[in-house]
């Protein structure tokens, strides 16, 4: 009996060995923690229960059967962050170069299954080198497996994936179809094809750090939603954003204790809106000085900064934050802003995540590169996002909501539950300057004249009252009583129930 006890520890030492000593002294040379290393650092402590521990490749192809590690590149299983379940694969790279093979998907879909039938997210470690090139077409069925997976548990558990070395080719997919995915700097990248294949095709010479690098995803293509700085604070970080989101879509967001009074005034709000009206500040003040314990989790920090996303809690349960941000481009919209905020909203519908609006918006972005970029389809989505989603929504205008803009951004007319004003908002079809302009071309001549015309504007239509008075803005109120007006808001809305008509699915403008 001693005997096969001790051979199943054995067997258990050489496969959390993973491609051996060598190979982990390699990994942790560039900088990089193993697969194992890493669901330490994720998980609360003891909680991880392995799955298919001795899984072993099948193929017999190029010497193969000559060399048939446990585990066969990725460890997978689960365990629970701050208590709460989660489902996990870690691709270990010091096997095959974290290479996915026939049995490597199989591993996956596994606890992809288990994930989707038991309510809890799925986090992918991705470290690989993609298919398992002596499988080969084996390979590139598995990785249809997982995508297939990705797909039908879209909007039914959390998807994350972290990026934390290799991730190229067809490899790329399964991230790009979950729901947020995180980089750590300098040692991971993706791409669709990489420097050589570019330097061939198209003659462009580029390091695999530009072309797919953290930067590059989180700043320009919007591939890629936050980065780190190393393995370790990927892994606090995605424990940090765990705690807010919900297990899965039969689950309401989570709730916590909470330690901030829902009825905290904040008098500096009062003066957060500058004299003039073409000064800017900062709406991430207003965020944080709202939030509980001003905890703000910020999703796509350094792309489309016009507008701001992520989120807060407000009386310990979680809540999706969608801002204009007067800081940058004024706050404008723009394709890219579009394209953001309106993920961020079906994410939060998807997943019964209440949305919190903050409004500061001269309008969409004019010029050519934006209208022959498609803004009017990019715009819709957000348009399209807010107006499809049934969970509770709140909206502050904070100063300007000209236009179009205005309705877009979760106004009462696309079912905001609550919209309030400060007594600073300017609600109107654009600026008093550019009204003006259009009004009384005839008159553009006479500065004396335009002004009167402009001042008569503005006090005509600078205001929130005429949206008020019609019932467009539900109440004017004072800024300091943001923080205990929304939470009195949501909290009213806990029992809110509305669904769309029956339909197979959306057409949303793509
Ligand atoms: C099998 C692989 C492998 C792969 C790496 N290895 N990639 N084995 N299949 N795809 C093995 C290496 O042979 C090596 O084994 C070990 O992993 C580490 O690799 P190194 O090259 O020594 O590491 P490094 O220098 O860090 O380079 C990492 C790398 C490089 C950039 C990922 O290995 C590489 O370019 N690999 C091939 C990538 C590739 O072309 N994959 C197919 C892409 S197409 P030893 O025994 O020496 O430790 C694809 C399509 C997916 O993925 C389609 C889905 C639809």
């Amino acid at each position: 009996m001693t005997d096969i006890l001790q051979e199943l520890e054995d067997r258990r030492a050489a496969a959390r060995l993973g491609g051996g000593r060598k190979r982990i002294d390699a990994q942790h040379a560039k900088g990089k923690l193993t697969a194992r290393e890493r669901i330490e650092l994720l998980l609360d402590e003891g909680s991880f229960e392995e799955f298919d521990m001795f899984v072993a490749h099948r193929c017999t192809e190029f010497g193969m059967e000559a060399e048939r590690p446990y585990g066969d590149g990725v460890v997978t299983g689960w365990g629970t962050v701050n208590g709460r379940m989660i489902y996990v694969f870690s691709q270990d790279f010091t096997v095959f170069g974290g290479s996915l093979s026939e049995t490597h998907a199989q591993k996956i879909c596994k606890i992809m299954d288990m994930a989707v039938q038991n309510g809890a997210p799925v986090i992918g470690l991705n470290d690989s080198g993609g298919a398992r090139i002596q499988e080969g077409v084996a390979s590139l069925a598995g990785y249809a497996d997982v995508f297939q997976r990705n797909i039908m548990a879209s909007g039914v558990v959390p998807q994350i994936s972290v990026i934390m070395g290799p991730c190229a080719g067809g490899a790329v997919y399964s991230p790009a179809m979950t729901d947020f995915i995180f980089m750590v700097r300098d040692s991971s990248y993706m791409f669709v094809t990489g420097p050589d294949v570019v330097k061939t095709v198209t003659n462009e010479v580029v390091t695999a750090e530009e072309l797919g690098g953290a930067s590059t995803h989180t700043r320009k293509s919007s591939v890629a939603d936050g980065a780190f700085a190393d393995d370790v604070e990927a892994m606090m970080e995605v424990r940090r954003l765990v705690d807010f989101l919900p297990a899965s879509n039969r689950e309401k967001p989570p709730h916590r204790p909470f330690h901030d009074d829902p009825a905290r005034v904040e008098p500096s709000l009062d003066t957060l809106i500058p004299a003039s009206p073409n000064q800017p500040y900062d709406m991430k003040e207003l965020i944080t000085k709202v939030a509980d314990e001003r905890d703000f989790y910020e999703i796509q920090e350094d792309f489309a900064r016009n507008i701001v996303t992520g989120f807060i809690r407000l009386e310990g349960s979680t809540v999706g934050v969608v801002a204009n941000q007067p800081m940058v481009l004024a706050g404008c919209l723009d394709i890219d802003a579009s394209r953001k905020a309106a993920r961020f909203v079906r994410f939060c519908d998807a997943f019964e995540i209440p949305i919190l609006t903050f409004v500061d918006v001269p309008g969409f972005l004019p010029g050519t590169g934006q209208e022959h970029g498609g803004v009017i389809k990019h715009g819709a989505k957000l348009l399209y996002a807010f107006g499809e989603a049934t969970v509770p929504k709140v909206t502050v205008i904070t100063r300007k909501a000209y236009g179009g803009a205005y309705d877009v951004m979760s106004s009462k007319h696309i079912r905001g539950d609550f919209n309030y004003a400060w007594p600073t908002a300017e609600i109107a079809v654009m600026g008093a300057k550019g009204a003006t302009e259009i009004l009384y071309r005839s008159e553009l001549g006479d500065a004396d004249k335009i002004a009167a015309r402009t001042k008569d504007y503005e006090d005509r239509f600078a205001n929130p009252f005429v949206a008020a008075e019609r019932g467009f803005i539900d109440e004017v109120i004072q800024p300091q009583s943001t923080r205990r007006r929304v939470c009195r808001a949501f909290a009213s809305l806990r029992g809110k129930q509305l669904s769309n008509p029956w339909k197979k699915h959306d057409n949303l403008p793509l």
